[in-house]
């Protein structure tokens, strides 16, 4: 059995996501472009993985033994619970990451009720539902949970309105997490800038869009899925055993200026 959580990191330094060999990760939003990046990661290490989404199974997975997916919707607890009693059938969950997500630009005046609920529902309220489902168990057997934020959380972007709250909320309740369910579980956020997505791919078809995001932030380039993996990975694993609460900015610079 894995042993993640709360627990010192090895001072072998060849290899430090060592103790997700063998792990079992969830990662929520598993068919889209971020979640399938982080899937095929965790389990290239050897963790077992629950792939989870609204959408249909992906082809690609199906011939990866180590990844399992299952069609669950943040917004329907009860999808979630029938997971998390599969996964009670085995060794027990070690990772939980919440990369589901869904954007609808809108400035503020301009964001109807429909919009914001919906986006509340799956941004805000699915992370609230996926944590105290799959996380609750960690209580007593230990874990990791990172919960994929955003740049938009920490600085105001003109038509990024609902999502940006949403993600500002999550950040704070990983804080809330980290604190009322330490000593044994670890529970952080990332705050990524624009990467190509499912949820941007009519942003970066936009040569100007690409070129003047990429001015604005100071290493001068977006984000990769790779970026998004590896820090991931990091805050999983017990590289990051003293690190809990935290939101971690991954925006170039972005979000200093
Ligand atoms: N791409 C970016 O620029 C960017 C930047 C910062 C943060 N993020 C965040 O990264 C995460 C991954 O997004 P992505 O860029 O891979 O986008 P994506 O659209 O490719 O993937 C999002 C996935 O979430 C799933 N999903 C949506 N609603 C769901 C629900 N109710 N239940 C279950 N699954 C649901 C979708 O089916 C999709 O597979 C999201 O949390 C997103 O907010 C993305």
């Amino acid at each position: 059995m894995a042993k993640l959580g709360n627990f010192p990191p090895s001072g072998d330094y060849s290899f430090p996501y060592r103790d997700l060999v063998g792990a079992q990760v969830v990662v929520t939003g598993g068919r889209g472009t971020l979640g399938s990046a982080l899937c095929r990661g965790f389990a290239s290490l050897g963790a077992q993985v629950w792939s989870l989404d609204m959408s249909a199974v992906k082809p690609a997975h199906q011939t990866n033994p180590k990844i399992q997916q299952r069609v669950a919707d943040v917004r329907v607890r009860d999808t979630l619970v029938d997971v998390q009693k599969e996964i009670a059938r085995t060794d027990g969950l070690d990772v939980l990451v919440n990369a589901h997500g869904l954007q609808i630009r809108s400035d503020f005046a301009g964001c109807d009720e429909d919009t914001w609920m919906t986006l509340t529902d799956i941004n805000l309220n699915g992370v609230y539902r996926s944590c105290q489902v799959f996380g609750e168990p960690m209580r007593t057997r230990g874990g990791a949970i990172v919960n994929i934020g955003s740049v938009n959380g920490v600085v105001v972007s003109g038509k990024g309105t609902p999502y940006g709250v949403q993600k500002a909320a999550v950040s704070h309740m990983t804080k809330i997490m980290a604190v009322e369910w330490a000593p044994l579980v670890r529970v952080n956020a990332i705050a990524p800038t624009a990467i190509p997505s499912g949820m941007t791919r009519d942003l970066f078809a936009n040569p100007d869009y690409v070129n003047t995001k990429t001015q604005s932030i100071p290493l001068k380039r977006t984000g990769t899925e790779e970026d998004i993996v590896h820090a991931v990975m990091f805050l999983a694993s017990s590289a990051s055993g003293l690190v809990t609460g935290h939101t971690l900015m991954m925006d170039g610079g972005l979000s200093l200026i």
